[in-house]
């Protein structure tokens, strides 16, 4: 077996050692005498496993009391619509701040429920960096305050909490969350899909505060109510249990890895020496703003883009894959999300110098 760097913005790299221990009980968990993918997510020893994943989700975010963390189904792409439909209490205007594609898509998704208000937009500059705050144009009588605190696509990445007025404020935290600690109590609602820092594919965290649930727009499904799913336990119908599971394995990985903040001096080593050496070489280039620029996610342009196609196919065969930039954009772009080691760092960096050196 040889497994590789992997660069993917998600799904992505998973801890090795999680992917062992789900190894280990992938026939019996404990002493269940089943697999959990077989469990009744009613029973016993599954219950025991998705309070233990909420606890250490808890724990690790320091989470306020007054905050429900939902789990739920559906990606963050849901969330684009659940927003609006249990925030907007009713109100009739949301502020989003527009700094990428993912923005974009909560922007639009926004609009099927209220009138949308782009206080802050970076578009002008092809969403080469955050805004500054100074100059959002907020408006009091808006139901919440949206931004993405990273964009997977782009690469930017917001090094501040924006300030919204009293505004409950609302983040698509999918590329960032746990990757750096946290004041969730600014917050009014986060989500982030499971698929980055978190864990597999087909699970999506929501935390939420007490306050905000309970009144949805006229015609809101069931699935899509939180309040349901919260007085649920997020088990309004049969939940992703495996996903769970595996998610919950990670919150343990990243406790038994320092927490957060070790989670953090972590990811700014790796994505500084990338930056570093991005900036230091004539061959490769990235376009974002310095003080905008992503720890997740870092794009990057060859200087004859001709030879993208070429960087790919030898990064592969050094063990280095999933480099390629989205297919709305283009170029290359590497995640450096939790579970990538800062060794593959190193070797995508020699990899890359190596490459200038006989193609360049
Ligand atoms: C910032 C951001 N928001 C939303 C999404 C959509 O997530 P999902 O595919 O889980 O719906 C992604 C996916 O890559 C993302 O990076």
């Amino acid at each position: 077996m040889s497994r590789v760097y992997n660069f993917s913005a998600g799904p992505s790299m998973l801890p090795e050692s999680v992917l062992q221990r789900a190894r280990e009980e992938l026939l019996e968990w404990g002493e269940s005498g089943m697999s959990v993918m077989e469990m009744s997510h009613r029973g016993k020893e599954f219950s025991g496993i998705a309070k233990k994943a909420e606890a250490d989700l808890r724990e690790l975010l320091s989470i306020p009391a007054d905050y429900k963390v939902l789990f739920l189904q559906g990606g963050a792409t849901s969330q684009f619509a659940m927003a609006p439909m249990n925030l907007l209490r009713g109100k009739k205007k949301a502020g989003y701040v527009a700094t990428g594609l993912w923005s974009e898509k909560a922007i639009a998704e926004a609009k099927l429920f209220c009138d949308v208000q782009v206080v802050a937009s970076s578009k002008q500059n092809h969403f080469t960096s955050i805004p500054v705050q100074a100059g959002w144009q907020i408006d009091r009588e808006a139901a919440y305050l949206h931004y993405t605190s990273n964009e997977t696509i782009g690469g930017v990445e917001f090094g501040f909490i924006p300030e919204s007025l009293g505004l409950p404020l609302v983040c698509d935290m999918s590329s960032n969350l746990l990757s750096r600690p946290l004041d969730v109590s600014r917050f009014g609602l986060i989500y982030a899909g499971a698929q980055k820092n978190m864990g597999p594919a087909g699970i999506t965290v929501a935390i939420l505060r007490d306050d905000l649930l309970g009144e949805t727009v006229p015609g809101t499904p069931t699935m899509y109510d939180y309040q349901k799913q919260a007085e649920n336990g997020s088990m309004l119908n049969t939940p992703p249990t495996y996903n769970w599971y595996l998610t919950g394995l990670v919150f343990e990985w990243i406790k038994n890895e320092g927490g957060l903040a070790a989670m953090e001096a972590r990811n700014i080593r790796k994505a500084a020496k990338l930056y570093a050496a991005i900036d230091a070489s004539r061959f490769y280039s990235n376009p974002i703003e310095p003080a905008s620029r992503s720890r997740m996610n870092v794009p990057f342009r060859l200087a004859d883009s001709a030879m993208e196609k070429l960087f790919s196919t030898e990064a592969k065969a050094a063990g280095l894959v999933g480099l390629e930039g989205h297919r709305s954009v283009g170029g290359m772009r590497a995640s450096l999300y939790n579970a990538m080691p800062e060794a593959g760092v190193d070797a995508l960096i020699t990899f890359m110098a190596e490459f200038e050196r006989t193609h360049g």
